[in-house]
């Protein structure tokens, strides 16, 4: 059985830390409140002219290292976004052509927060399907240009950033205790619209827009699906939260963050949490916090790892595979 398994990841972060302290002055707001109630202690915004593109093809470039390849070995770039360069041609193909990759092809995926996870499961598919041998796939966001800097609701909980991986096909025996992923589950709903969402695009006001989000209403749903795509997971490969070694949940609130590992029994020394260094970089928070639990040892060969996302959409999914 063909199996996709991560050969390498790489991330990218701007150089600018903007911390709690900075929105002092600005808004009505306070490091206690942003701390208390969501984690968050800093997060990076990307310097003027640096964009969605830029920080990719850094956390890309880091991921084949990783892994060892050039873009001759690739056959696709999936890259997850909700803040593209431009309307269009997709972000991906613009770093597809910084990269110096004429071939395969090269398309974004949008799922908003749950986005990497939606952008992993497609590359999954066509690695399991024969379509290609070796994929990048990157989660990269610039949301600090699409938030309303005046809104004290939203604006401190988002960051910049980009995180890559490289995943390849290798053959399993088909059980759980292979490498690469054993399961995945995405999941949508259409009807929580209203809750999270960005107030322009081209087809509407032909304006970007600005992000707008009623917080309590998408925590209220986020740790019920959250705890079902999980679930799903272990019901496909008969696994359970005491067989994992590492949950990398997205991150925008440690108090959901919590409230999911002690819902699913999932022990606090095994959840990687970035949170409180990059508040919420949507796409790019999975593969961030994935890329530095492996670049500081925590996750080895070998280990049991669950993802899950769950944001704008609704979307919410989970990955579950062995490292
Ligand atoms: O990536 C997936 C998408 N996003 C999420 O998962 C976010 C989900 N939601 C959350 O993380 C939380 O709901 C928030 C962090 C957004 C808010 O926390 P909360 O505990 O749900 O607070 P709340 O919205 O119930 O607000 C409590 C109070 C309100 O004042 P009143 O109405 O009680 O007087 C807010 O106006 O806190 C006020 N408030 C603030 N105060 C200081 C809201 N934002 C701020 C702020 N500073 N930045």
């Amino acid at each position: 059985m063909i199996r996709s398994v991560i050969t390498g990841c790489g991330s990218y972060l701007p150089s600018r830390i903007m911390k709690n302290a900075d929105f002092e002055g600005m808004i009505d707001t306070n490091d206690e409140w942003i701390a208390q109630r969501t984690g968050i202690r800093e997060r990076r915004i990307a310097a003027e002219g640096e964009t969605t593109a830029d920080l990719g093809e850094k956390a890309a470039r880091a991921a084949m290292a990783a892994a060892g390849v050039t873009v001759d070995d690739l056959d696709m770039i999936i890259l997850a976004t909700s803040t593209p360069n431009n309307t269009f041609p997709a972000t991906a193909v613009e770093i597809q052509n910084r990269l110096g990759m004429h071939h395969g092809a090269a398309f974004d995926s949008q799922a908003v927060c749950s986005g990497f996870i939606f952008a992993l499961t497609t590359a999954d598919q066509y690695i399991r399907t024969g379509f290609a041998k070796r994929i990048l796939v990157i989660g990269a966001e610039t949301f600090s240009r699409i938030l309303d800097w005046t809104d004290r609701t939203t604006c401190v909980l988002f960051g910049d950033g980009a995180g890559a991986v490289i995943i390849e096909a290798m053959e399993g025996r088909g059980d759980s205790s292979d490498r690469g992923i054993l399961t995945a589950h995405l999941r949508s709903d259409g009807a929580h619209k209203d809750k999270l969402y960005v107030d322009g695009g081209p087809s509407t006001t032909g304006t970007v827009g600005h992000l707008r989000m009623e917080g309590r209403e998408v925590f209220r749903h986020a740790v019920g699906m959250i705890t079902d795509v999980i679930e799903a997971a272990y019901a496909a490969t008969g696994l359970t939260s005491a067989d994992l070694d590492w949950f990398v949940p997205h991150q925008a609130n440690r108090r959901i963050i919590d409230a999911s590992a002690k819902k699913l029994d999932i022990a606090p020394e095994k959840v990687v949490v970035t949170v409180d260094r990059h508040g919420n970089t949507s796409a790019a928070s999975i593969p961030l916090a994935l890329c530095e639990a492996v670049a500081d040892g925590r996750i080895k060969t070998g280990d049991l790892v669950m993802l899950e996302a769950m944001g704008g959409g609704f979307t919410w999914g989970s990955i579950l595979l062995r490292w």
